[in-house]
């Protein structure tokens, strides 16, 4: 069983997921930790609600990014996680947190990497006209949206979508591959080659 800490600044559906599963046992990690740079993220709602420790920490009240990820470093630390998972978290993650947790930050975006990084990502699909588009679980380097891809699935953009429609349907893919990524984890089974991501035990997930 492994401990995870839980970035998000944001509404957390991908949080409450992750949440889920692990109730359900279905992963074998639970969430130890949540912390959002947003004072009024429901995902610290969504934390409080499951009895998960949940803790705002303002950048703005810190004199450089370097002091703002120690603090985050250290409640981490405070409750021994192991993983990080970024949950619609929208900083950059830095050098302090990067080197404390080496390939041991995820990532989940809304596009099938290289395509489409950064902001609304779904929105840029409909917009250059993909007909497939999907989810990317990845682990952090210090470029964005650029880090060693651990998982991906494909989604459909039909005729008729709409931003809002295509992204419920991405949402649907992001539950159920993060949490596979996880398990993937906590299972010791991702090994790092360079760029690529090698699953072991015959890529059965
Ligand atoms: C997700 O779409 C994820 O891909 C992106 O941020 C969004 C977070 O949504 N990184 P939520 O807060 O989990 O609902």
């Amino acid at each position: 069983m492994i401990t995870l800490g839980v970035l998000a600044s944001g509404s957390g559906t991908n949080l409450q997921a992750i949440i889920d599963a692990a109730e359900k046992g279905e992963i074998s990690a639970k969430v130890g930790v949540v912390i959002s740079d947003k004072e009024n993220a429901y995902a610290l709602e969504r934390a409080k609600k499951h009895n998960i420790p949940g803790y705002f920490v303002d950048f703005k009240s810190f004199p450089s990014k370097k002091e703002y990820e120690k603090k985050i470093l250290e409640i981490l630390k405070e409750h021994n996680v192991e993983l990080v998972i970024l949950a619609g978290y929208m900083k950059i993650v830095g050098e302090t947190l990067l080197s404390a947790y080496p390939n041991r930050i995820m990532n989940i975006h809304p596009a099938l990497l290289p395509s489409f990084p950064g902001l609304e990502a779904w929105k840029q699909a409909i917009e250059y006209g993909v007909k497939i588009s999907g989810v990317t679980v990845h682990f952090v380097d210090e470029g964005m949206d650029t880090g060693p891809i651990i998982l991906q699935a494909a989604v459909p953009v039909y005729e008729e979508d709409t931003p809002e429609t295509l992204l419920s349907r991405i949402h649907q893919e992001e539950y159920k591959i993060y949490k596979k990524a996880i398990q993937l984890f906590a299972e010791g089974r991702l090994k790092i080659e360079g760029r690529r991501v090698r699953i072991l035990g015959g890529g059965k997930i």
